[in-house]
């Protein structure tokens, strides 16, 4: 499929847009400094915080840092979960929720299995999804303007 090109220019702090990739929801989340605070919060709680996992085909190496991403605001990720391959839906308000981990900061939440992931797409311990969603290749072709594939 060929590369998909998106603006991002007006998306406000905390929207998420999904643009279509090679038939795939790609995601795009703004993050707000709180939303990237909240990573480094639940490292322990993670099945690969670090992204180490399978880089190859999930974590492209300008993606394998603390917030995933090349840039820190910005969140591009595809929206499938690595277990059988349901849509997660998006779980941004924090605190307790049912069925979401103690001391929820926001995320997404596959409806098939209950597995969840953070504001980074990285996979929460003890559910059935073991990697963390796959950040697809991308680059920016300039300020408010990003190239998907
Ligand atoms: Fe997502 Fe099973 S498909 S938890």
């Amino acid at each position: 499929g060929a590369p998909v090109e998106m603006d991002i220019s007006g998306m406000q702090p905390g929207e998420l847009r999904t643009v279509e990739w090679r038939g795939k929801p790609v995601w795009v989340v703004r993050r707000t400094p709180e939303m990237l605070e909240s990573l480094k919060k639940i490292e322990g709680d993670l099945a690969d915080p670090k992204s180490e996992r399978n880089p190859k085909d999930l974590t492209p190496a300008y993606a394998q840092n603390s917030h995933r991403s090349i840039k820190p605001e910005y969140l591009v990720a595809v929206g499938i979960c690595s277990h059988l391959g349901c849509s997660p839906i998006t779980k941004f308000e924090t605190g307790a929720q049912p069925s979401l981990p103690d001391n929820w900061t926001g995320g997404f939440l596959c409806p098939c299995h209950g597995s969840t992931f953070d504001l980074a797409g990285r996979v929460f311990k003890n559910k059935p999804a073991p990697d963390n969603l796959e950040v697809p290749p991308h680059m920016y072709l300039s300020d408010t303007k990003l190239l998907i594939g």
